[in-house]
This record gives structure tokens, C-alpha cells and sequence, in this order.
């Protein structure tokens, strides 16, 4: 059966959408898609979608169909869902798949429900859901399924969440809204402020990703931004160091601190001695931010050190889960 049957490990998230198979990454794209508006029908999907941003004409649409880790456009996810199993699988699949899709803890039963509907009108037979940071750790290849803590912080690019995991379920969990999204707001909203420019979100995460830290970096670097005047609106150039980043970044960071110390704090204390020995994995695109392991580390007095792969965990323990049903099946959310 399994020769026949693919089985898929679907990292759905806001910004990119990964798919795992046969224990490797087949697919890594954004989940962006470029609609034309006019003839109601949808012209490119994920990596090239992505480079059209901010470029296309009059009467086309550049659309993110996930906001905050959940579906927030039906439709357009279904399509995006569609052209990826059809990379992945080819055209014509007699032999349908089955797919562990993953989703953050703090979404609705109605956005549990859209998820794997998307997956399963994309030309699923079967779709079951998971949690991120469960799939993180799966993936991870923490020791779970043993009676010990283990705990995960990921930093996607909608959602901010940590857990506690112990025998293969969570003990504690607790998510919120906004991930690297956020920290591009926050950046577009600090050099609007300090420099009197304007950036778009885009060119914020470009700027986050060349010179930003969460903790002061030696040597400041430094970087030029072009953007719109506020005042006159004409173009101008700026030149913005990673310290402003850091700045920049302080209150979303502080959120990420509160939601890893909330589930910290209500860990039970034969767990936490574990936790403290070893250490808070992180997770996800976020995790990439330089600095981040040691400022979770100063917030919160437990050692944080990153993933080894900390993108590819998610979909590769969802491929995983999705083998060995019968430990996790409790621990698995209704769609
Ligand atoms: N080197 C880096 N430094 C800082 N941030 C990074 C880096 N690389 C990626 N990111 C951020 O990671 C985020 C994407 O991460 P990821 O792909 O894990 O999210 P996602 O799965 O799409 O979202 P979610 O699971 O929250 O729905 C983006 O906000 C991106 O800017
Ligand atoms: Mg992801």
C-alpha cells in the first residue's frame, strides 16, 4: 500500500508552506499567491508569486490566504494547496495521498476545520492535524515519548507558541498572534518614526533578515533602505544599523518572552527540572533571528539553543507522526 499511497508531512504556515516526504523536504515555497482580479482566476503560486509582490498591475492581486496561522481566505488556500500537491505528486495520481497537515495550538474549531478541508479538496484521501511545536518535536527527534519535559518554542512567521511535551502529548501550551510578521510591522512602524520614511513590510523582513539581532551585535552593521519620504513623498535613502533593529524589536520580543514564560510558569515542577537541564528548543523562520537563543536565555533563565533544522522539523516530524499514528492519535486535534 505504502509503495502506492504518498504520505505528506504539511507544514501549512502564513509565509512559507513546507512538504515532507519519504523523510525529506520535496517542497519549500511561500505561500503567497497572484490573482488576476479581473478574470477571477489565479496566475502564479508560491516562490514566484512571492517575487511579484508589490509588482503587478492594475487589476492584480497579490494574496496571503493564511493570516495568523489560520486560513483566513478558503478559497485561495485550497488553490495554493492544489498547485503544491500537484508539484509534489505530478498531474494525474490515481493513488491519492494521505497528509498530517500541522496547526497552531490557539486556532478556532472552524479554522481546524478549514485546514484540513483546504488539504483534502486539494486532492487528499485522508488529512489529520497536528500541532506545530508537537510536530517541531517530532521532527526534532526529542525524546517525547518518554515521561521527561520537553519543551519547544517556535517562532513562525503568524504565530509565536511554546509547550511542554511529555509521553507524546502536551502538558502546556500557549500561543499567540503575530509572529515575524509582527517584527516586520514593528520595524516599518520604528523607521517610520525615527527617520521619517516610509518601507513596506517587505523590504522591513529584507532588512531583518540582512542586518537584524535581538541583541546588540559587534560589530553595528549597517544597511541602505530606500524608501518614501513621509513629508514629501518623494524617494530617500537611509542608512539603518542593527542596533535600530534591536530597538526596534524590543516590544514584540518582550510578547515571545511573555508566552515562553507563561507556559514555563505553569509547568509542573517534576517537569521543570528536565526543562532547565535540557534547555528550550527553538523552532521555526524566527528562530534564524541572530541572537535570539541567548536573549530567551536571559529572559527566562533556562538555556535556549536552536533546532538543528529548525525550519524542516515541522513538516518531517508531521510526515513522521503521520507513521506512527497509534502513539499520537489522542493527542491529535479534530478538523
Ligand atoms: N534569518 C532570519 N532572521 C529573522 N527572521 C527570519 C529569518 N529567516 C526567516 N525568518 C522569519 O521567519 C518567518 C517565517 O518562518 P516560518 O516559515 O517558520 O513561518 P510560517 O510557518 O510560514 O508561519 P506560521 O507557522 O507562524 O504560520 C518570517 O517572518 C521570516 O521573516
Ligand atoms: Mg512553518
Amino acid at each position: 500500500m505504502a509503495l502506492f499511497y504518498k504520505e505528506l508531512g504539511i507544514d501549512l504556515g502564513t509565509v512559507n508552506t513546507v512538504i515532507a516526504e519519504g523523510g525529506q523536504i520535496v517542497l519549500s515555497e511561500p505561500t503567497t499567491v497572484v490573482i488576476d482580479s479581473d478574470a477571477q482566476k489565479v496566475v502564479e503560486v508560491g516562490e514566484e508569486a512571492r517575487h511579484m509582490y508589490g509588482r503587478v498591475p492594475e487589476g492584480y492581486e497579490v494574496v496571503h490566504p493564511l493570516q495568523d496561522g489560520a486560513i483566513a481566505d478558503f478559497e485561495v488556500a485550497q488553490v495554493l494547496m492544489t498547485w503544491f500537491l500537484r508539484k509534489v505528486c505530478g498531474s494525474i495520481t490515481p493513488f491519492k495521498p494521505r497528509a498530517m497537515v500541522t496547526v497552531p495550538y490557539g486556532i478556532t474549531s472552524v479554522e481546524r476545520r478549514a485546514a484540513s478541508e483546504a488539504v483534502l479538496r486539494a486532492g487528499c484521501r485522508e488529512v489529520f492535524l497536528i500541532q506545530r511545536t508537537l510536530a517541531a518535536a517530532i521532527g526534532a527527534g526529542l525524546p517525547i515519548s518518554t515521561p521527561s519535559g520537553n519543551m519547544v518554542a517556535y517562532l513562525g512567521g503568524g504565530v509565536a507558541e511554546s509547550s511542554v511535551i511529555t509521553m507524546n502529548g502536551p502538558v502546556v501550551a500557549n500561543t499567540i498572534r503575530g509572529g515575524g510578521r509582527r517584527l516586520d510591522e514593528t520595524i516599518v512602524a520604528y523607521i517610520r518614526r525615527k527617520y521619517g520614511v516610509v518601507i513596506s513590510e517587505m523590504a522591513a523582513e529584507d532588512i531583518k533578515l540582512r542586518i537584524g539581532a535581538a541583541i546588540p551585535v559587534e560589530p553595528n552593521e549597517s544597511l541602505e533602505v530606500q524608501g518614501r519620504d513621509q513629508v514629501n513623498n518623494l524617494p530617500r535613502t537611509i542608512t539603518v544599523t542593527s542596533a535600530d533593529i534591536v530597538e526596534a524589536l524590543e516590544e514584540p520580543l518582550a510578547e515571545i518572552v511573555g508566552c515562553v514564560r507563561y507556559t514555563l510558569e505553569r509547568t509542573p515542577p517534576e517537569l521543570t527540572s528536565d526543562i532547565i537541564d535540557r534547555g528550550i528548543m527553538l523552532a521555526g523562520g524566527g528562530a534564524l533571528l541572530r541572537g535570539i537563543d541567548r536573549y530567551l536565555t536571559n529572559a527566562t533563565g533556562v538555556p535556549a539553543y536552536l533546532a538543528e533544522e529548525p525550519v524542516a522539523c515541522l513538516a518531517l516530524g508531521a510526515e513522521l507522526a503521520l507513521h506512527q499514528m497509534e502513539q499520537f492519535r489522542r493527542y491529535l486535534p479534530q478538523g
